[in-house]
């Protein structure tokens, strides 16, 4: 470790490695020097991304054995596919063990684990190799939701009572790989892969200040789910086309749709509700992230796509897609909206920048494996509601 600085080591050279390495023009105290991904090609091209945005002198590892026992090498990032999660931390600890190299601590990607059981191995490897642990979430530390909280609760929880009810979503057009559609390998559909997010910021903006995670307390759940578009025939025929025969929605769908309630209630007793819906059937202009908080005078309300900065370009502009406006973009005319700083505002910079603050400090995380563990607990219990068709109490 250089004197006040970290350095940090990503598994995984995907989608969300590069919004973390884009977010880390924004944070001082670490710099991104290891890259280890199986392709080692991806880990050369995403290495070179870190350089070439001067976030540190990245180099792409063979193994996460080598870039372990790297000294340079102080915490790790884990983004790898949800199915490798477990396989991943055990070889980490295993790493740590027998070979050289000193690790701070771990951050891990949403979701902890694809299952409960999956879930509680991880926090049982993270507490026996001693590392400081971080749950990525990073809706919760997005600007908005962090300035939003703080004025709700100082300026009007303080004078009228706390909130009541908090809605959340995301949404888009559905995801960018195939593992992802893939039950076995995601752990389920967009309950899964999206309502982790909204569950988590939902409990975050109802929770005092300050107060623990245990303050308000999850006490059933009842959802529901449905494959509403990419199992119609011709969908799941595009779908095939695009991700592989493996996708199959005509045979073997995943949920596209899922919503949730789930009643909490406060120190005292008193309800709070909170409301989650998550799709990969939405079609608008892209990722959309949604929230609101209801109190007693008061509300807040947050829509990621209603950007600041919005384009019109003509039928006449005619190019390649992609997905430099928005994350998930659906559209590359009329009228757009753009996110100035995505890695930002969707809450990548200022989380990373929290968990290498905690780690160079040597201090466990806030949003840790724990609260990882307990958010997987509420998505299992939100896919047991929708197949038994009934409200079930937490924890079943
Ligand atoms: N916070 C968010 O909003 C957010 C957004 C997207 C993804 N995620 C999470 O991040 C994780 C990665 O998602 P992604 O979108 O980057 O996926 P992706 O499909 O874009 O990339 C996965 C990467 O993992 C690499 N990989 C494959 N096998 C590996 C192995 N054995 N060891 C190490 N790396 C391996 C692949 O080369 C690829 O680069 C997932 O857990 C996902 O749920 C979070």
């Amino acid at each position: 470790m250089a004197a006040n600085k970290l350095g940090v080591g990503f598994i995984g050279s995907g989608f969300v490695t590069r919004f973390h390495i884009q977010s880390w023009l924004g944070v001082r105290d670490a710099d991104v020097l290891g890259i280890y991904s199986p392709n080692r090609q991806h880990a050369e091209s995403t290495a070179d991304f870190a350089r070439k945005l001067r976030v540190g002198n990245a180099r792409a590892f063979n193994s996460i054995q080598e870039m372990i026992a790297a000294p340079e090498i102080d915490c790790l990032w884990l983004c790898a596919p949800n199915h490798l999660r477990l396989q991943h931390m055990q070889t980490i600890c295993e790493a740590l063990q027998s070979g050289p190299g000193k690790l701070i601590g771990i951050a891990c990607e949403k979701p902890l684990a694809r299952n409960v059981a999956e879930a509680r191995r991880m926090v049982e490897l993270v507490e026996a190799s001693g590392l400081l642990h971080g749950y990525l979430e990073d809706q919760m530390f997005a600007p908005g939701v962090r300035r939003g909280k703080q004025i709700i609760w100082d300026r009007a929880a303080a004078l009228t009572g706390r909130p009541y009810l908090a809605r959340a979503a995301e949404e888009h057009g559905g995801p960018h790989s195939p593992w992802f559609w893939q039950g076995e390998l995601q752990g389920g559909g967009v309950l899964n892969d999206m309502m982790c997010h909204s569950i988590e910021v939902a409990r975050f903006m109802l929770t005092k200040p300050g107060a623990l995670r245990s303050s308000i307390r999850p006490l059933k759940v009842t959802a529901q789910i449905a494959s509403l578009k990419w199992s119609r025939p011709e969908y799941a025929r595009a779908l095939k086309e695009t991700m592989g025969p493996e996708v199959d929605y005509q045979n073997k769908p995943s949920e596209d749709f899922a919503r949730a309630t789930i009643n909490y209630e406060d120190e005292e007793g008193n309800p709070l509700i909170v409301e989650v819906t998550t799709s990969w059937s939405y079609v608008g202009a892209g990722l959309r992230l949604s929230l609101e908080l209801l109190g007693p005078e008061y509300s807040l309300s947050m829509n990621s796509l209603d950007s600041g900065l919005k384009l019109f370009l003509s039928r006449k502009v005619q190019g390649e897609s992609g997905e430099d406006m928005v994350e998930k973009q659906n559209a590359e005319q009329g009228l757009m909206p753009v996110l100035g700083n995505e890695a930002a505002e969707y809450g990548y910079e200022a989380q990373n920048r929290y968990f290498v603050q905690c780690f160079l400090d040597g201090k466990q995380p806030e949003e840790s494996f724990y609260d990882g563990l307990e958010v997987t607990e509420l998505l299992m219990t939100a896919y047991m509601s929708a197949e038994q068709e009934r409200t079930i109490e937490f924890k079943p």
